[in-house]
């Protein structure tokens, strides 16, 4: 697969066979994906790759957490699209993509209830990749790099046949990691990426995500 044809082919996948992805090929996408840029060469990412029973203890925890109000603690505070924005609008356009193929209605607050669990369970992947930061790196500097080194392991793991989901969800309770994946305190831990065999008759992972055109977002400067 080129890089044009991963780009293109790489999407979120929101559920996954239970087949465990052997720590080998984990390894080796980690490896590949260390090649991302980061600032002066800083590579201020750290990886918890997590699977087995302490991947369930972390689901089982987040569920809990989740379902008793626990409030959220997320390394990375932030306020929801301003209303009324195109950003707010893409939003709603996604999740009624997903919605619509999962039958879930808006009034159906179970199914919804059901539906957002997913994410704090990693879409039920045999693997979560947890990246984190040291604190004593200044803030925010580090979130491009994160954002790169996220990208390419996305993209690697199409060549192991791999699906993936980047997910906010599964590091909503710091503190949950923390206790079973024994992340310490001294990380920021900023992003999830479930990763496993993809089960393409799941509906959701059917969904195309649209893009805006190319022409409505760029300015071109100094061109004929
Ligand atoms: C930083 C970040 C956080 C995300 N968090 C979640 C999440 O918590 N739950 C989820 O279902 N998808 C999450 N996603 C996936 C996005 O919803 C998805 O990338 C977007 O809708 C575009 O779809 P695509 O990945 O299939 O192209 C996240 C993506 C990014 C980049």
């Amino acid at each position: 697969m080129d890089i044009i044809e991963a780009i293109r082919a790489r999407m979120s996948i929101r559920d996954f066979h239970p087949d465990p992805v052997p720590k080998e090929i984990l390894k080796e996408i980690l490896g590949i994906a260390v090649r991302a840029p980061s600032a002066e060469n800083s590579q201020p990412w750290g990886f918890t790759v997590l699977a087995g029973d302490v991947l369930d203890n972390v689901r089982q925890a987040n569920i809990k957490s989740l379902n008793s109000g626990a409030p959220p603690n997320p390394d990375l505070h932030y306020e929801g699209w301003p209303s009324g924005s195109v950003y707010r609008r893409r939003q709603v356009e996604i999740a009624k993509q997903i919605f619509k193929l999962m039958e879930i209605p808006k009034e159906d607050k179970e199914k919804r209830e059901r539906w957002m669990e997913r994410g704090f369970r990693y879409f039920n992947a045999p693997a979560a990749i947890i990246i984190s930061v040291d604190r004593l790196v200044h803030y925010p500097r580090p979130l491009f790099d994160i954002g790169a080194i996220t990208q390419n392991i996305c993209l690697a793991a199409l060549k192991y046949g791999l699906g993936t989901c980047i997910s906010n969800q599964g590091v909503t309770y710091p503190e949950v990691l923390n206790k079973f994946a024994g992340i310490p305190a001294s990380k920021r831990i900023k992003i999830s990426i479930a990763i496993g065999y993809p089960n393409y008759d799941f509906p959701a992972n059917k969904v195309v995500s649209t893009r805006e055109p190319v022409e409505n977002i760029t300015t071109w400067c100094g061109f004929e």
